[in-house]
C-alpha cells in the first residue's frame, strides 16, 4: 500500500546513480547533524546513507522534481516491513527542502516515518503536486510535536491542511506556516488540534485581519498559548483583538512585531476587550508614533522597541506592565530627548540594532546583554 518506501529511497538509497558528483552530504563529528544538498541534476542519492546515524537531518534537492522516485517505488509494498529499520534511525528532526514532490511520495514518506521517532518536521521551498490520498484505515499517523512549513505550495489549494492533518497524530504542539500560498485554509474539513500551543503565521504579508479570522479556524485551536503574527499585514491592535475574539482564540502571548500598525482606532468601530489570558504583547518594529489606545489593561510584558515614539509615553497612556521595552525609539536617541520628569524612562539607547533596554515600571533598568541583532 502507498508509495511507502520512498523515504528509504531518500535516506537509505540502494541505487547508485553516478559516482562523479562532489560530496553532497556532510555529517558532523558528533554524528548529530547531517546536511545534504543535492544540487546536481542527477544526484547520487546514496550519499544520504551517511545520514542514517544523525539526529538532525536536512536534505535539499536543488529544486529537482522527485516524481521519478514514484516509478522506483513498489506501490504495493507494506511499509510495516521497514518498521524495524526505520525504528532504528536516530533522526528526531528532519528538514526537506527545494524540490517538487508528488503528494503520493510525501504521504508515502510520512507513512514510513510513522515508525520512526521523528518529532520535528520542516518543509521548505516545496511544490507539492497532485492530491493527497486519505490515510489508509490500518495505518497510524506520524506522532510529530512540531511541523514547520515555509514556502510550500499545494496543488490541492485550500484543503491542504486538512489533508495533511490526516497523516498526523493529534499531539502536534507547534505549527508554523510561513510564506503560504493559501494561508486561508478551508476550516470545515480541519479537525481540532487539541494539543497545539504555538501557532506561528508570521511572514504571510497578504494575510490581513480578515484573512486572520479565516486562518484561525474558529475553535480548531483550543489550546493556543503563543500566537505569532509578525509581518502578516495586520493594521491595528484593535482589529487583531476583534479577529481573535471572532475566532475564539485566547493566546497568552501575541507577537505583532513587523506590521505597520496604526495607533488610532476608528471611533465607529466597536470596542474590543482583550482576553484576560493575554500577558505578553510584542509591538516592536511597528512604525508606531504613539502608544495605541485600547491595549489590554494588564500585561506582564510589552515590547514597544524600534517604533517612532517621539516622546516618552506618560504612565496613563501605558497599560500596567512589569516588563516594558522602549529602546530604539527617537525620544531615546541621545541629544533628542532627555529623561522626562515623571516618566518612567531614564535610559538612553542609540538604536534598536544592538541592545535591548528593559525598563521596569518600578524604575529598575535591566540591560539585557547579548541581545540579538535586529538587522
Ligand atoms: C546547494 O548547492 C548549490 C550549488 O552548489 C548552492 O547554490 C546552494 O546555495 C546550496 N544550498 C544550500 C542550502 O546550501
Ligand atoms: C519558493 O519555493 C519555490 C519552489 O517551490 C522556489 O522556486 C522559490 O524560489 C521559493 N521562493 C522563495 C522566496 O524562496
Ligand atoms: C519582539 O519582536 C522582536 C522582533 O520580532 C524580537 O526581536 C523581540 O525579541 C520580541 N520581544 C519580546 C519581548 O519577545
Ligand atoms: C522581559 O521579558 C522578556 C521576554 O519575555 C524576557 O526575556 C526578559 O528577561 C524580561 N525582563 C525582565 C526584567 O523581567
Amino acid at each position: 500500500m502507498g508509495r511507502a518506501s520512498c523515504l528509504l529511497l531518500l535516506l537509505l538509497p540502494l541505487v547508485h546513480v553516478s559516482a562523479t558528483t562532489p560530496e553532497p552530504c556532510e555529517l558532523d563529528d558528533e554524528d548529530f547533524r547531517c546536511v545534504c544538498n543535492f544540487s546536481e541534476p542527477q544526484p547520487d542519492w546514496s550519499e544520504a546513507f551517511q545520514c542514517v546515524s544523525a539526529v538532525e537531518v536536512e536534505i535539499r534537492a536543488g529544486g529537482l522534481n522527485l516524481e521519478p522516485f514514484l516509478k522506483r517505488v513498489d506501490a504495493d509494498a507494506d511499509p510495516r516491513q521497514y518498521a524495524d529499520t526505520v525504528k532504528a534511525l536516530r533522526v528526531r528532526r528532519l528538514t526537506v527542502g527545494a524540490a517538487q514532490v508528488p503528494a503520493q511520495l510525501l504521504v508515502g514518506a510520512l507513512r514510513v516515518l510513522a515508525y520512526s521517532r521523528l518529532k520535528e518536521l520542516t518543509l521548505e521551498d516545496l511544490k507539492i503536486t497532485g492530491t493527497m490520498p486519505p490515510l489508509p484505515l490500518e495505518a497510524t499517523g506520524l506522532a510529530l510535536s512540531s511541523l514547520r512549513l515555509r514556502n510550500v505550495s499545494w496543488a490541492t489549494g485550500r484543503s491542504w491542511l486538512a489533508e495533511l492533518q490526516q497523516w498526523l497524530k493529534p499531539g502536534l504542539k507547534v505549527l508554523s506556516i510561513a510564506q503560504a500560498h493559501s494561508p486561508a485554509f478551508s476550516c470545515e474539513q480541519v479537525r481540532a488540534f487539541p494539543a497545539l500551543t504555538s501557532l506561528d503565521l508570521s511572514d504571510n504579508p497578504g494575510l490581513g485581519e480578515r484573512g486572520l479570522i479565516a486562518a484561525l479556524c474558529p475553535h480548531k485551536f483550543p489550546a493556543i498559548q503563543n500566537l505569532a503574527l509578525r509581518n502578516t499585514g495586520m493594521e491595528t491592535p484593535t482589529g487583531v483583538c476583534a479577529a481573535l475574539a471572532a475566532a475564539g482564540v485566547q493566546p497568552h502571548s501575541l507577537d505583532l512585531s513587523h506590521n505597520s500598525l496604526r495607533a488610532t482606532v476608528n471611533p465607529s468601530a466597536p470596542r474590543c476587550m482583550w482576553s484576560s489570558a493575554l500577558n505578553s504583547l510584542n509591538l516592536s518594529f511597528a512604525g508606531l508614533e504613539q502608544v495605541p489606545k485600547g491595549l489590554p489593561a494588564k500585561l506582564r510584558v510589552l515590547d514597544l522597541s524600534c517604533n517612532r515614539l517621539n516622546r516618552a509615553p506618560q504612565p496613563d497612556e501605558l497599560p500596567e506592565v512589569d516588563n516594558l521595552t522602549l529602546d530604539g525609539n527617537p525620544f531615546l536617541v541621545p541629544g533628542t530627548a532627555l529623561p522626562h520628569e515623571g516618566s518612567m524612562n531614564s535610559g538612553v539607547v542609540p538604536a534598536c540594532a544592538r541592545s535591548t533596554l528593559s525598563v521596569g515600571v518600578s524604575g529598575t533598568l535591566v540591560l539585557l546583554q547579548g541581545a540579538r541583532g535586529f538587522a
